[in-house]
């Protein structure tokens, strides 16, 4: 059994790194997260480097750096190096798919209407080309297997296009269990993993994930502006890139012979001057988690998601997030009867809680480095 730094000891320790846990109580780790010392040390070094040597040192200093990243990013998805790319956000990987693939009249996507905006207009945007987008409904927060099942039976699909987790309310849906469907119908599957990506580990490999995107600044406690997407070796070709540039080809710094031979991974999608800031950020980000393992985390929020939940259970709140078997994650969603969501977000900010509303209810994301005296902090600010 590898050993988990799982002890509370352990977890207090990581809070020292997170200077904002002296200002607040942060719950909004499914919104914006906050960074912690070592991506502000990375941002720095990156910025010393800049504001004294320029691009002097390039290949050594930046070059070095963004390919370590990618490396990191791999392992944190068990993907290979070349099937990474760096993204300025979420939504941008999943235009990459949704622009480039070789749709044909008549295939159809399948989504949810739990899904964020990110992971629907992309796939609308597609009408014009003849593809239509199916929105399948789901039901107490959650989308049952089943219905999916169903519509991959009867209905010409040619794409599954789902998050990991929810964001509204939170239910994290069986990856491997809708990647095992696609495979056996012979459908793509591209997931929307931002807001489980540095919380719970994820195997694309072992879920057949087609293509996954997401950027840094939620769970993996990174900056905006700077994500990760992953597209499976198996499908590489069969999306053309739409934005091509400098960056897309290969041997592409060689500016005096024009070609148009793009790179042989998804460094394709990377067409011109990289987010090094951003990803120098990104990469600080993602060793802290590979340090801490994932699996550990994952366990850390579960623990503290569900004192938050059984407290306000107690409390008689109303629970809008699944909270069964494999489908509980680091949000929490609720709404304390005769009271306003966007009352209770302000009473608790008057406390220096911060918690956001999201689709009708109050949204609290917890991540490893918060406390359990401040989960109590919340529910007793809730009596
Ligand atoms: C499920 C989901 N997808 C995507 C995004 C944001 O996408 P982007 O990284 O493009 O800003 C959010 C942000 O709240 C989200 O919850």
């Amino acid at each position: 059994m590898p050993e988990h730094p799982t002890s509370s000891m352990n977890w207090e320790r990581t809070r020292s790194l997170f200077p904002v846990t002296g200002e607040m109580a942060y719950f909004n780790n499914a919104g914006v997260a906050p960074i912690s010392s070592r991506v502000d040390e990375a941002i720095r070094r990156y910025a010393g480097e800049a504001v004294r040597l320029g691009a002097f040192n390039y290949p050594r200093f930046f070059d070095a750096e963004i390919e370590r990243v990618r490396g990191r990013a791999s392992l944190l998805l068990n993907a290979s190096v070349d099937e990474i790319a760096f993204v300025k956000n979420t939504t941008e990987g999943l235009g990459i798919v949704a622009s480039g693939l070789d749709w044909k009249r008549g295939d159809e996507v399948l989504t949810c209407d739990l899904e964020y905006p990110s992971n629907v207009y992309p796939w609308w945007s597609l009408r014009g080309r003849g593809v239509e987008t199916v929105m399948l409904h789901g039901r107490g927060g959650r989308l049952p297997l089943a219905v999916v099942e169903e519509a991959l039976q009867s209905r010409r699909v040619r794409l599954l296009a789902l998050s990991s987790v929810e964001f509204g309310s939170g239910a994290r849906n069986d990856l491997e269990a809708l990647g095992g469907m696609c495979r056996e119908h012979g459908v793509l599957f591209c997931v929307d993993a931002i807001q489980s990506v540095g919380c719970f580990p994820i195997d694309v490999e072992k879920c057949g994930i087609d293509f996954l995107a997401a950027d840094g600044h939620k769970w993996m406690l990174s900056v905006e502006g700077c994500g990760i997407f992953f597209c499976s070796k198996r499908v590489q070709d069969l999306i053309t890139p739409r934005i091509v540039g400098w960056r897309s080809v290969r041997n592409n710094r060689d500016f005096d012979t024009y070609h148009m031979d793009l790179q042989p991974g998804a460094g394709r999608f990377e067409e011109g001057s990289p987010n090094t800031p951003g990803i120098f950020a990104l990469g600080a980000a993602i060793d802290l988690l590979l340090e801490l393992d994932v699996s550990a985390i994952g366990e850390r929020v579960l623990a503290l998601t569900d004192r938050l939940v059984s407290g306000l259970r107690n409390r008689g709140a109303e629970l809008r997030s699944p909270r069964g078997p494999g489908e509980a994650s680091g949000i929490v969603s609720f709404v304390i009867p005769g009271q306003s969501p966007a009352d209770t977000v302000r009473r608790l900010r008057a406390e220096r809680i911060f918690v956001i509303e999201r689709r009708g209810g109050v949204r609290a994301s917890p991540h490893f480095y918060n406390s359990e005296d401040e989960i109590d902090r919340l529910l007793a600010a809730l009596d």
